[in-house]
């Protein structure tokens, strides 16, 4: 469908890890068969990304390239075999593109390329440039509707009266749900949360909860950061991660047993006790969710696996039919967007103050979102 698409627009370029980035203006993207142009609206910043920019992390991207993460968009124009989007629609961007002809390469529009030469030569071409722009490219069946009039409408017509800014907080919700689902989380487990008091760690307690656990035990050594955890709900308990194997297991013991473990450590926690706390308190058969970022050989006691029929799985992001799915909780009102749930928008910018958007980001505290708005 054609449309009426600046010539230029203007967009966030990262030349090299060693350099600034810039904002430079770019002839607009133009739509083609399997793909839509989106006008960005407002793009989610992660705690970590001044590292992922700067090479502190090595994600693996093409340079050049624009950055940007999951983001929520108006569609500006579609290709020819859209089937049901059309310009104007509001639509969830989801930042992971997996190969129409190999779904197992994937990478994370506007953050790393994957591990795959499938996943590098998806973002080294069609899909190399990602949201910290007016306008992007992005597959159509990446272009996730969302229900306008329901989440942004006002209370007194049944809407949530939620801020387009506030819907960017179903990205970090999107990540932990599609773990705990993966694990076949069910209402009325006891779920450990670890770390949790991050980004995505505090998002994965909200979505236990709305996922109808009856008890999340959220581990952490932020002990300021689990006291507001605990102010969520009374069926959120905390246990400190005190760097005890022994005594944080009991602890958590005493809370349990616990069906689930979901782990969604950085880098930096590779050296830290929790893992083996957490899965000694485990019930038999308890499951394992695997989502953080940790480079290097774990160690556990085999027998105590094999006899306690513990099981462990690694998640990826989330798989589109877990999006749908989980757009329920949130359309729903099951799970809470916004201030009236206790999350605040801290920081939003344009394209010029990404520096501080990524230093407000690496700062936010658990309930607090920033975005870049184009
Ligand atoms: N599987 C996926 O699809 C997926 C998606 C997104 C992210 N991730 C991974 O998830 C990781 C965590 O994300 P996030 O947003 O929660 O990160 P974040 O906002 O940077 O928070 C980091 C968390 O780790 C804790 N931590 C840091 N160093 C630690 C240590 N030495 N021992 C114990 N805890 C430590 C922090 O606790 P303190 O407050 O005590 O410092 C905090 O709770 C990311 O680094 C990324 O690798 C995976």
């Amino acid at each position: 469908m054609t449309s009426q698409l600046p010539e230029t627009h203007r967009a966030l370029q990262l030349i090299s890890t060693e350099e600034p980035l810039q904002v430079k203006s770019f002839q607009t993207p133009q739509p083609g068969p399997g793909n839509a142009v989106v006008r960005v609206l407002a793009a989610n910043v992660i705690s970590y990304s001044g590292e992922v920019y700067n090479g502190k992390r090595q994600y693996p991207f093409p340079r050049p390239f624009v950055p940007g993460s999951t983001a929520i968009g108006r569609i500006a124009a579609v290709g020819p075999d859209a089937t049901t989007l059309t310009p104007g629609q509001l639509v969830l961007l989801d930042c992971t593109i997996r190969g129409r002809d190999d779904p197992t390469a994937i990478i994370l529009s506007g953050i790393a390329q994957g591990f795959t030469e499938g996943g590098r030569k998806l973002m080294s071409g069609e899909w190399r440039n990602s949201t910290y722009a007016e306008y992007t490219k992005f597959p159509l069946e990446n272009c996730i509707p969302l229900n306008e009039q329901r989440l942004l409408g006002s209370p007194s017509a049944g809407g949530m009266g939620y801020s387009v800014e506030d819907l960017c907080q179903i990205s970090r919700f999107l990540v932990s749900y599609g773990g705990l689902d993966d694990i076949g989380l069910k209402p009325g487990e006891t779920v450990i949360v670890a770390p949790a008091t991050g980004q995505f760690g505090s998002g994965a307690v909200r979505v236990a909860l709305a996922m109808g656990a009856s008890r999340v035990i959220a581990m952490g050594r932020n002990e300021a950061a689990l006291k507001q955890l605990s102010t969520l709900n009374d069926r959120v308990a905390t246990v400190k991660i005190t760097g005890d194997e022994k005594a944080d297991a009991e602890a958590l013991k005493k809370l349990g047993p616990a069906d689930v473990f979901f782990d969604i450590s950085p880098p930096m926690a590779a050296g830290s006790t929790h893992f083996k706390s957490a899965i000694a308190a485990l019930r038999h058969s308890g499951r394992i969710s695997l989502m953080g970022g940790v480079q290097a050989d774990m160690s556990f006691f085999y027998i105590d696996f094999m006899h306690r029929n513990l099981s462990m799985k690694g998640t990826w992001m989330y798989s589109r039919a877990q999006i749908f799915n989980f757009i329920k909780l949130i359309d729903s009102g099951i799970l809470p967007l916004g201030e009236k749930a206790g999350l605040t928008v801290s920081g939003k910018f344009g394209l010029e103050g990404w520096q501080e958007a990524f230093e407000t980001a690496s700062k936010a505290g658990t309930d607090e979102t920033v975005v870049i708005a184009p």
